[in-house]
């Protein structure tokens, strides 16, 4: 007896017609044409089955604050911080809970469940982090929200940002965050690197760093973050994020660099909506692109995710919490179009992120917990070409969203009608 069955399902890894069992809340058999009786039945028609988004790289005290108090004319990172700066002082715990709770319904119908979320810790009340921390509780049963602490006016160049983000992880937020090309000077920001990677050391903690958010190509501190980890034997649990100094670095050294991340197990996040949309604002043509040099990293081995990082913020006016979206945008960007490729850029948005985050029993596999997302295509590309549908949002075993499927009646004299565009092209 499970007490779901999916039926007909198509997985990531390109396999057809699976059913799929629940029991006790995780995936208990996968196999065609499953026996058994089920609470609750499913039918996939051969769509796709897979393992719920992950968002890896989020502001979500920012998120849906647009305009308040003003909106970010220039474009540029330095006058989102700005306004966020001059937002802090009138924030209050309900709004922030209030416009985080609403993110995380958002997230829910686009079938993302997992987000780690960066909170700014230069403020002394803490007020992000005290209710970001209320609402990592109260959305616990649906969505696993990883918080980082983000010094966002810098680890030294914020007075007090030293106590702040120590108070911030005796409060319980586990993840030491970073942004060391913020700071007044190189040196600064290289010895913010190795303070946080310490304190990340002592202290058993993960680290994300928004590091070299910059197109300028002498900003290294990756560097420093690969050595640093490397040093402190934290391999596979620090991230970089951003990098986008990498993009208009030097060749030569890059071919030396990537070998070296590599080496030390940092993981990479390109934020692709953001990266297109702040970078290269200082250039005339050619513009650059900014993002950071995700296929080459992938071939190095190197786990990379794409983050949303922003959503109707200070920062970026647009976003809907989905995360296939980012995934057509960092495929574009980085020209990933290869039937390969175009893959890997879904993987960017769940099983590399998952990783990141050191999610226990993600994925479509017997044993791992039954959190699932069905969507309107027959594949992962399908998937990225048409921002699917989320027909079906799934967690613990339990429906927790549903979308009526995206269908067209049409009008029009000898042809179809109606229009599913799921059914549209060589699988159709
Ligand atoms: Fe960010």
């Amino acid at each position: 007896m499970f007490e779901l069955k999916i039926t007909n399902a198509s997985l990531p890894d390109g396999r057809t017609g699976l059913d799929i069992g629940v029991r006790e809340g995780r995936i208990a058999a996968i196999e065609a044409n499953l026996g058994g009786e089920a609470g609750e039945v499913i039918d996939a028609a051969g769509q796709l089955v897979a393992p719920p988004f992950v968002d890896c790289h989020f502001h979500m005290d920012a998120t849906l604050s647009l305009g308040q108090p003003r909106y970010n004319d220039s474009g540029l990172l330095l006058e989102g911080i700005q306004i966020w700066g001059e937002l802090k002082p009138l924030l209050t715990h309900e709004a922030v809970i209030e416009r985080a709770l609403t993110y995380c319904d958002l997230a829910v119908s686009q079938g993302l469940l997992a987000i780690r979320t960066h909170v700014d810790v230069c403020d002394e009340r803490l007020l992000g982090v005290e209710a970001l921390l209320e609402v990592k509780k109260r959305v616990a049963p649906y969505i696993d929200l990883q918080l980082v602490a983000f010094p966002q006016d810098g680890y030294y160049r914020y007075p007090g940002a030293i106590k702040l983000l120590e108070r911030a992880l005796d409060m319980g937020v586990e993840v030491v965050g970073g942004i060391p090309h913020f700071e007044r000077t190189m040196a600064d920001g290289a010895a913010s690197v190795k303070a946080l990677c310490e304190i990340a050391a002592e202290r058993g903690l993960l680290v994300d760093l928004h590091c070299d958010e910059t197109d300028d190509p002498l900003s290294r501190h990756i560097e420093t973050l690969a050595y640093e980890t490397q040093r402190l034997g934290l391999g596979g649990r620090v991230n970089g994020s951003h990098l986008t100094s990498m993009h208009s670095m030097d060749n030569y050294y890059v071919s030396k660099l990537l070998p070296l991340i590599a080496e030390a197990g940092v993981s990479a996040t390109a934020n692709p909506l953001i990266n297109i949309g702040i970078q290269g604002r200082h250039d005339t043509y050619p513009k650059r692109r900014g993002m950071t040099r995700i296929p080459e990293m992938l071939t190095y081995g190197i786990t990379c995710a794409f983050g949303h990082d922003c959503v109707m913020d200070p920062w970026y006016s647009l976003g809907q919490a989905d995360m296939l979206e980012v995934a057509s945008m960092g495929l574009h960007v980085a020209q990933m179009t290869s039937r390969d490729a175009m893959r890997q850029c879904f993987e960017a948005v769940t099983t590399g992120p998952a990783r990141i985050l050191h999610l226990e029993g993600y994925g479509v596999e017997v044993g791992c917990k039954a959190d699932m997302v069905l969507l309107q295509a027959t594949d992962t590309i399908e998937a990225i070409r048409l921002k699917a549908t989320r027909l079906a949002v799934i967690k613990s075993g339990k429906v927790i969203s549903r979308t009526a499927p995206r269908q067209s009646a049409l009008s029009l004299p000898g042809r179809p009608e109606r229009i599913d565009p799921a059914r549209i092209g060589p699988q159709g």
